[in-house]
């Protein structure tokens, strides 16, 4: 009979250089295969004599299992090589820091606005909101707006081209004051059958528009209205609360403000407020930063309350002003930019 120990040498050699599970299948069937080296040898026993084929037999048997236990280890080897190299391939550092979602910030301006609503809300302020569109009448007739005034010219004020089902002219507001007029009617409205209205105190925050464009107007921008209306409410009212307002607003103690004869046709007498700080890059300078008044007894008329009892005041602030004071911002337009380098600082 043919040697055996060169056919498991060999089996031995091609099972070590298979490189991958594939070769070593085809290399296994050149020795195990049906047609293979050492099934040869095994049939060709059958042609020896009895006492040969035993001695034979029990070679050929020791031969195979030899065989069979090294493809069964070279096949855990490259079993365990693959799944090495997948678990390299596939390798995760545990301790490298987590990649996080990005977070959004709070907008400068809404930042403002929510800290100019916690303070008014603090002293007793109600915080309404109202429509962007609004009427004529309530944007200016019913603030006294004479009827030939510069601010309705369609060079001021953005039209819509529709009118609402009164045939009212419609229009984005100029300002937040048409709410003083809706809130008021609201508000009287509500306590129609109560012996007296109670307190009218609300600030309304929100969006107007007007033509303009440049470094310090956007053709949209915020302002915040604030109205007090009772029996007695006086321009005194409105100095302390708005004093007080700016000194919390600022976070200063350290702040001069200056009300400075105005016109406005809703309010009589009118100011303008005005702010200096006593510190910082602005030291000194005096800011103009909201309208204000004792609202004209036309206007409370127009609440539909009596002008004989009730009396207060009322004040329009730009948030834009008052943020750009806040944190040293020197061109409004970055806030409408977008601009992430800009908008980070403040997250
Ligand atoms: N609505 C005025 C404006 O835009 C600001 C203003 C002035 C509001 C005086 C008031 C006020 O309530 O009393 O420009």
């Amino acid at each position: 009979m043919q040697d055996v120990e060169p056919i498991v040498a060999r089996a031995f050699a091609e099972f070590a250089c298979s490189a991958d599970a594939a070769q070593l299948e085809n290399a296994k069937a050149r020795f195990l295969g049906k047609s293979g080296e050492l099934t040869a040898l095994l049939k060709s026993l059958a042609a020896l004599a009895p006492a040969e084929r035993k001695s034979a037999g029990a070679l050929v048997n020791a031969a195979k299992e030899r065989i069979e236990a090294a493809l069964a280890a070279r096949r855990e080897a490259i079993a365990s090589a693959g799944l090495e190299a997948r678990l390299a391939e596939e390798a995760l550092d545990v301790t490298l820091p987590g990649r996080r979602r990005g977070r959004g910030g709070i907008h400068p301006l809404i930042r403002s606005w929510q800290r100019v609503e916690a303070i008014f809300r603090s002293i007793g302020f109600d915080v309404a909101d109202g429509p962007e569109i609004e009427t004529d009448w309530y944007n200016f007739t019913a603030l006294n707006n004479p009827e030939n005034h510069p601010a309705r010219s369609m060079q001021d004020t953005f039209y819509v081209d529709v009118s609402d089902e009164h045939g009212q002219p419609l229009l984005l507001r100029t300002h937040t004051s048409p709410m003083q007029v809706r809130y008021a009617r609201m508000w009287v409205e509500r306590f129609r059958d109560a012996a007296q209205v109670p307190p009218i105190k609300v600030i309304v925050p929100g969006r107007c528009y007007r033509v303009d464009s440049d470094a310090t107007h956007s053709p949209m921008f915020h302002q915040v209205e604030g109205l007090w209306i009772d029996e007695n409410i006086s321009f005194a009212d409105l100095k302390g609360v708005y004093t007080d307002f700016l000194r919390r607003f600022f976070e200063s103690d350290d702040l001069a403000v200056r009300f400075r004869p105005s016109f406005f046709p809703f309010t009589e007498p009118s100011a303008e407020i005005d702010v200096a700080f006593q510190s910082g890059p602005l030291e000194g300078k005096w800011l103009e930063i909201s309208g204000a008044g004792q609202v004209h007894p036309d206007v409370v008329r127009n609440f539909g309350l009596d002008a004989e009892h009730y009396i207060g005041f009322a004040f329009g602030s730009g948030i834009e002003r008052l943020t750009m004071l806040r944190y040293g911002i020197n061109d409004l337009r970055l806030f409408f930019d977008g601009d992430l380098r800009f908008l980070k600082q403040f997250s």
